[in-house]
């Protein structure tokens, strides 16, 4: 059965170059001869019936921005059943038959809970599409806002860095990753950073505290979700152990720094936006050809779609 209508929609936390994601979704939607309709504010606009039909031009004028215009939300009503009667309800009223989204892990589970064979509420299409600065979406090698906040936060540390030299001062940087380190790690070595701390493995704080001596000025990069608990936690165990005991006026040289949520904003990089669209147009082309509970992912430079 041919499809005639496609939503898309941006969930969980914003990524640049969502906004590239859905500008391809609808202008190959529409190019394709399909309706296309987007969901406002993620899974919650969709209990709440925030659809609205996209033309070509509603998508005018957006690659360049961060964020996304179709906005995006945790929403905690969709984990149930209820909300999730509600949004499918709202979409056969439209009649949609594909719903594509891009998010993250949390909003994969929600595409699956929603459309599953046996005890899914939606009978329709779902397509995931990786977004998030994370790099935490398994079955890709990229996520669309990754290579983006890579570069956030590597130019945040360049200036750092400037300060840091002039006052042989030690920077203690948090970058975000709850539960992944492949931010940390790309920053880490972008930045020149002589230690980089990731939830995947263990912190070896002995070692942190000697780079700090052996270096006039030194950049530590820690992921959000170490298992020290962040660049705070880690100034203050490596004050205690920087300083002789009873040495009352010892005051290591390090500042901390928490980039937090800079890291989600900003223009995407050619890379993103790239990646975005690509992505975008590969969903809609799997969407047409029939693929439900199905996730977009790029491997080894080629995309490729595989099971939520
Ligand atoms: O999942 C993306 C992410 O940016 C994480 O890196 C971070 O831990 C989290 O979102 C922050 O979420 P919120 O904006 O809801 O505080």
């Amino acid at each position: 059965m041919a499809i005639k209508k496609i939503a898309v929609m941006t969930s969980g936390g914003d990524s640049p170059g969502m906004n590239a994601f859905i500008r391809g979704t609808v202008r190959a939607g529409i190019k394709k001869g399909l309706e296309v309709y987007g969901i406002y504010e993620g899974y919650q606009g969709l209990i709440e019936n925030l659809l609205v039909k996209m033309s070509y031009d509603s998508v005018c004028n957006i690659i360049q921005h961060g964020g996304t215009i179709l906005k995006t939300s945790r929403s905690k009503e969709f984990m149930t059943v209820e909300g999730r009667k509600k949004a499918a309800a709202n979409l056969d009223a439209l009649g949609i038959d594909a719903l594509i989204c891009c998010g993250g892990d949390g909003s994969y589970a929600g595409l699956k809970a929603f459309a599953n064979k046996e005890t899914g509420e939606w009978k329709g299409q779902v397509i995931g599409t990786p977004g998030t600065i994370d790099n935490d979406v398994k079955g890709t090698d990229y996520t669309i806002g990754f290579d983006t906040a890579i570069n956030t936060a590597m130019e945040a540390i360049d200036k750092l860095r400037d300060t840091g030299d002039s006052h042989n001062m030690h920077f203690i940087v948090e970058v975000m990753g709850r539960h992944c380190g492949d931010l940390a790690n790309a920053v880490g070595i972008a930045s020149g950073a002589n230690n980089v701390l990731i939830p995947e493995t263990p912190t070896n704080v002995d070692e942190v505290l000697k780079s700090l001596r052996d270096h006039g000025h030194d950049i530590i990069v820690i992921a959000e979700g170490d298992e020290i608990g962040g660049a705070y936690k880690l100034a203050e165990i490596l004050k205690e152990k920087y300083c002789p005991v009873g040495e009352k006026e010892c005051n290591p040289n390090f500042r901390v720094c928490v980039l937090g949520h800079i890291q989600r904003g900003g223009s995407p990089t050619a890379r993103d936006r790239i990646l975005a669209h690509t992505m975008a147009e590969f969903a809609v082309d799997k969407a047409l050809e029939g693929a439900t509970l199905s996730a977009v992912g790029i491997k080894q430079d080629n995309l490729v779609l595989y099971s939520l």
